[in-house]
């Protein structure tokens, strides 16, 4: 009789303990929603806007220099020049815009898109207890979270990671949008170079249309349009040149993997954003 009840007990000791076990650890965590996944994409590519202008602004600066090499003096005025520049200029303004358009988008789907992405259940194994309502979550919770899921925490555990895919895709897309080829990712750039100048996307549909009204509207420059047009290639496969050298860091082997022109401090603020997403 007092073998059983002391059984009893324990059993209801150890059932109450398993009960609290339960509840405490195995409480679901939340996924970074629709929300935290556009605020953070955005902040990426807030980011890597700001790396990508510099380029474009080369590209700018550069179309001022020389894009009247070889061009006789006498075969255009001075406001002509000023004119077809501004022209020009205006051209790369609005490749730009739609490069930091798509920007966005690419940031997106590297994140949450590309596998693997930071999707999916993070209670498998339990890592991290979800806060409370109104509480953020923790440097802690982000060392934490080891593996990849879709709560913010590991999203901030990835950082690293993410930053390198990102950096990959975005320095293919931009080779391409201004060179015409890309191989800095793909293990190296072909002989030839791949595509050209002329294929691609900020000289196929922004500097090649602007370069045939400023040919339209100044006669006199007829003759010299193909002059023009090869100083532009020119200015393209530079530009296209340096951002192969500057993405040498995302070349398969290279070491270290790193980005000296992000800045350390980027990271706390992104991973405050993320960690701000109960
Ligand atoms: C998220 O984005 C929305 C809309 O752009 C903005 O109003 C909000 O302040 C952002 N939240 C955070 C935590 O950045
Ligand atoms: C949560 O994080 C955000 C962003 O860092 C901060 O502005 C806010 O004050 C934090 N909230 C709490 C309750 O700590």
């Amino acid at each position: 009789m007092k073998v059983l009840s002391r059984t009893r007990i324990w059993n209801t000791i150890a059932t109450a303990l398993l009960l609290a076990l339960i509840s405490t650890t195995i409480q679901p965590t939340e996924a970074c929603e629709r929300q935290c996944q556009l605020n953070v994409s955005h902040a990426f590519a807030d980011k890597y806007r700001l790396l990508s202008s510099q380029y474009f602004s080369t590209l700018s600066t550069k179309i001022d220099q020389s894009l009247f090499h070889g061009v006789p003096t006498t075969a255009y005025s001075s406001t002509e020049a000023t004119n077809a520049i501004l022209h020009l200029q205006e051209a790369v303004i609005k490749a730009q815009r739609s490069w930091d358009v798509s920007l966005f988008r690419m940031v997106f789907d590297t994140i949450f898109e590309d596998e693997p992405k930071f999707k999916g259940d993070c209670n498998e194994p339990h890592r991290v207890n979800q806060p409370s309502l109104g509480v953020n979550w923790t440097m802690a919770d982000c060392h934490a979270m080891d593996y990849i899921c879709g709560n913010p925490p590991s999203i901030c555990h990835f950082m690293p990671m993410i930053k390198t895919r990102i950096e990959r895709k975005l320095t293919d897309q931009l080779e391409t949008k201004i060179g015409g080829s890309s191989g800095i990712v793909g293990g190296g750039v072909s002989e030839d170079g791949g595509g050209s100048a002329d294929e691609a996307d900020v000289y196929a549909n922004f500097l090649g249309p602007a370069l045939s009204k400023v040919v339209m509207t100044h006669p006199k420059l007829e003759v010299y349009q193909a002059a023009m047009h090869g100083n532009l290639n020119e200015i393209l496969e530079i530009v296209r040149d340096q951002i192969v050298a500057e993405a040498a860091f995302l070349a398969p082997g290279a070491e270290p993997i790193k980005n000296e022109r992000w800045r350390p401090e980027w990271d706390l603020e992104i991973k405050l954003l993320l960690l701000s997403f109960p």
